[in-house]
């Protein structure tokens, strides 16, 4: 696994609103408006995120950058920009209007549904996911599934932020993951 630098942990964590019982009473919603607000935090997460698709002499390794809705699309479409590639939305059921596949996952209550367009990728493009949070994993080893099944080759998962009291390191297996802070 690949972690930012610890002053960049640090402007995250103080950039992060906790909001207790949201959405329901028991939760604390990671509220990141606040660094979407800072256009200098931003412009930093969304390089720290970047640099999960190039190599260590700084060269673009991936061909498609692919986001789930919704907060992922904040992440994602702006890191496609920075590297210079594609971008491919991951969106909850009925929202994309051409031909689709699907991946059910469990929730803690239920299932969740998550559609990609079948053209979206072309086979053997490498695949850099993007999100903001990393909880469960369920949301990343749906769309790691979905980019498989798509033609795509995982490059890895890049995320602002892991929940390290929930498993989702282990729901993505060996997928290489980025972490640019850790609650
Ligand atoms: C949140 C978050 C991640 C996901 C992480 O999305 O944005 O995508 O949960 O949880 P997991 O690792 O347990 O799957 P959510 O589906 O709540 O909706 P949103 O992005 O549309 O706000
Ligand atoms: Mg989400």
């Amino acid at each position: 696994m690949t972690t930012a630098p610890a002053d960049l942990s640090a402007l995250i964590d103080g950039l992060v609103r906790d909001v207790e019982d949201f959405p329901k009473a028991g939760v604390t919603f990671k509220d990141i408006t606040p660094l979407l607000d800072d256009h200098a935090a931003f412009t930093q997460v969304v390089q720290a995120l970047a640099a999960a698709g190039r190599d260590a002499s700084g060269q673009v390794v991936v061909d498609k950058v692919v986001g789930m809705e919704a907060r992922g699309f904040i992440l994602a479409a702006p890191v496609a920009l920075a590297l210079g590639v594609g971008f491919v939305p991951v969106r909850k059921p009925g929202k994309l209007p051409w031909e689709t596949r699907s991946v059910d996952y469990d929730l803690e209550y239920g299932q969740e549904t998550l559609q990609m367009h079948t053209d979206a990728l072309t086979e053997g493009d490498r695949v850099l996911v993007i999100d903001d949070v990393l909880a469960t994993g369920g949301t990343a080893a749906a769309t790691a599934t979905l980019v498989q099944q798509g033609g795509g080759v995982l490059h890895g998962l890049a995320v602002l932020m892991e929940l390290s009291f929930l498993p989702g390191r282990a729901a993505i297996g060996d997928l290489p993951l980025t972490v640019l802070h850790v609650v």
